[in-house]
């Protein structure tokens, strides 16, 4: 009965009987009064005290679909499939709603309710009588948040993603979510189409339910928990309207059973190893910039010192296998026909780059999950030895502008990684002056005004676009050339900034710089018209300006109180700005990585 996933048990060999943290509140030496309190509202659905008081694992459902998050909302109905799965595996389903996240519209950005959310689960799984939880997984940041979680309470959990939506098409041509209105703004900024061709330009990337049917951040973490070993093997991919989605979902729900009755926590599955396999594959597949950031995150919660360097040195020789966008040209329905995850980890594990032997959430290990899962479709998932592109992960910057940022080499131009990547003999390294703007606001509203000395050469800043300078780390670096340069065929210039950028993105931006200007950076020092140095072999970004005028800049600013953002205009976006870290350390709430493993204390 196990087939779809392949699952047994033969790689756990712990056999002892689980103390069910639900006999806490609906044991029988519970104290009858409280045990009284405990049961009778869970009666008032229909539930009866047999139930309640047979034994059975209790599961919850993080439900994070709704109808403020469309990317999630086919969770509603794949959340029943789970329910018969839990039932057929004797458990007890409780379904409930996390914090929405809905990366398209949440302001003043999404990644802001990351650690809300997440937040939110840890509290509602060490309050409420759970034995595990089935992870209801999707849009961009619902994600990580449910890993993040899953890691702090360290309760046997499971991911289920949504699945990504249909692949799109414009007149025949693959119109990617994201990527289309990447597109569609440059037509919209030349003068191609108007508004409303615009709005219906960008809605052929989104056929169907599900979430981005590119490898944006959803498809990316998604693939990150199936990686790590949280997700079932070859679950992550499918596209939500599929009949093998529902029946992933059925199967989710036996599996977390199991892995209560066996006690198989996430501490025993994302270990050292499971991260450093995650950030393999993540260059394989052409994740998104957005994943460094939370894969950190999960793993500080796990108690595991990843560090951005551990992106560079683990992942950027790993070569780019699967062709599809924004780093290739395909989307989630031929990633998934193609073979899925297990394809692209099939070639890394043939190529000795995975750690083998990592136990993953059905009891086996990464080898027996993916072993000979080769695909059939080299168009989409190329073989190790004949990739798309070699090297293919992150770079990580440090230099006199930031202490750490990174840039996705996968989507950088054939000449440009020639000239400055490649080739190490050359010494030569990438100079140029700057225009700097201030947050995105600044930017929209500057960027095609004939005053702002943008040219050919010109190298793009964006600060007060990190963690506390607008509030949750806006999604902006990506900046496009002015319509002045578009029309003359310059469709892309150097960006670097202390904000992110949208997974969908194809800019080979240097993002996530930390510290950021709002935590006291040196971008904040920065002037249009200052020459920055990029040495991408040295791994290096400097500013060409002296000592003395760095000195001078920094005494000027220290004087006016530092750099700020806007104001806060919430409760939470002033707890967020006191309580996180930079993008370099997950952007995680440093309180919170106090409290570990807390089901086990
Ligand atoms: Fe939700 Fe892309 S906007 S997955
Ligand atoms: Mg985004």
């Amino acid at each position: 009965d196990l087939k779809i996933n392949g699952a047994s048990s033969s790689a756990s060999s712990r056999e002892r009987p689980v103390q069910l943290r639900s006999r806490k509140w609906f044991g029988s030496d519970v104290n009858p009064a409280m045990e009284s309190i405990y049961v009778e509202r869970y009666l008032n659905y229909g539930l009866t005290r047999e139930e309640l008081a047979s034994g059975k694992p209790i599961i919850g459902i993080a439900q994070s679909g709704s109808d403020l998050v469309p990317c999630n909302r086919y969770h509603l109905e794949l959340s029943k499939r789970i329910r018969e799965g839990i039932r057929t595996a004797g458990g007890i389903a409780f379904e409930f709603p996390i914090h929405p996240i809905q990366e398209t519209a949440r302001r003043p950005t999404a990644c802001l309710d990351r650690n809300l959310a997440y937040l939110g689960l840890v509290e509602i799984l060490y309050g409420y009588p759970l034995d595990g939880v089935v992870l209801l997984t999707g849009c961009d940041k619902t994600t990580p948040a449910c890993l993040m979680a899953a890691a702090t309470m360290n309760i046997p959990a499971l991911c289920l993603n949504v699945g990504p939506m249909l692949n799109g098409y414009i007149k025949g041509d693959l119109s990617g979510s994201g990527m289309v209105i990447w597109k569609g703004r440059e037509l919209l900024s030349a003068g191609e189409i108007n508004r409303d061709e615009f709005i219906e330009y960008v809605a052929t990337g989104t056929p169907s339910a599900g979430h981005c049917n590119t490898m944006g951040t959803a498809s990316t973490m998604n693939a990150m928990a199936e990686a790590l070993g949280m997700a079932l093997p070859n679950s992550a991919a499918i596209p939500a309207p599929y009949r093998e989605r529902a029946q992933y979902a059925y199967e989710t729900g036996k599996q977390i059973v199991e892995m209560v009755l066996k006690d198989r926590k996430p501490s025993d599955i994302m270990t050292r190893e499971a991260f450093e396999n995650a950030i393999v594959v993540n260059t394989a597949i052409g994740g998104s910039t957005n994943a460094p950031i939370h894969v950190t995150a999960i793993a500080k919660h796990m108690g595991i010192n990843l560090t951005m360097e551990d992106w560079d040195q683990v992942g950027f020789e790993v070569p780019l296998l699967l062709n599809m966008q924004p780093a290739g040209e395909y989307l989630g329905e031929d990633y998934f026909r193609a073979g899925g995850l297990p394809a692209i980890m099939a070639e890394l594990l043939d190529a000795g780059k995975l750690h083998a032997d990592v136990l993953t959430c059905n009891g086996r290990t990464v080898a027996d999950n993916v072993r000979g899962k080769h695909s059939w479709d080299r168009r989409v998932i190329k073989e190790y030895k004949n990739p798309i592109l070699d090297n293919a992960g992150f770079r990580h910057l440090r230099g006199s502008l930031f202490d750490s940022a990174i840039m996705k080499t996968s989507v950088i131009s054939k000449e440009f990684r020639e000239k400055f990547l490649e080739n190490p003999d050359d010494p030569e390294a990438f100079e140029g002056a700057v225009v700097v703007f201030d947050g995105p606001e600044d930017y929209h509203q500057r960027i095609e005004d004939e005053s702002t000395p943008v040219d050919e050469k010109t190298l793009l800043i964006i600060r007060g676009a990190g963690p506390l300078g607008y509030p949750g780390a806006a999604e902006v670096v990506n900046m496009h050339p002015p319509g002045r340069l578009l029309k003359k065929g310059i469709h892309s210039l150097p960006c670097i900034g202390d904000g992110r950028q949208s997974g969908t993105s194809g800019s080979p931006s240097i993002l996530n710089a930390s510290p950021e200007a709002a935590a006291g950076g040196n971008l904040g020092l920065l002037k249009t018209g200052d020459r920055l140095r990029v040495d991408l072999r040295k791994r290096r970004v400097d500013i060409l300006i002296s000592d003395d005028e760095f000195k001078s800049r920094r005494e000027k600013l220290e004087a006016q109180g530092g750099y700020h953002g806007p104001e806060s205009h919430t409760p939470w976006q002033e707890i967020f700005r006191k309580e996180t870290d930079q993008l370099s350390e997950g952007m995680v709430l440093r309180e919170a990585l106090k409290y570990q493993r807390i089901a086990q204390k």
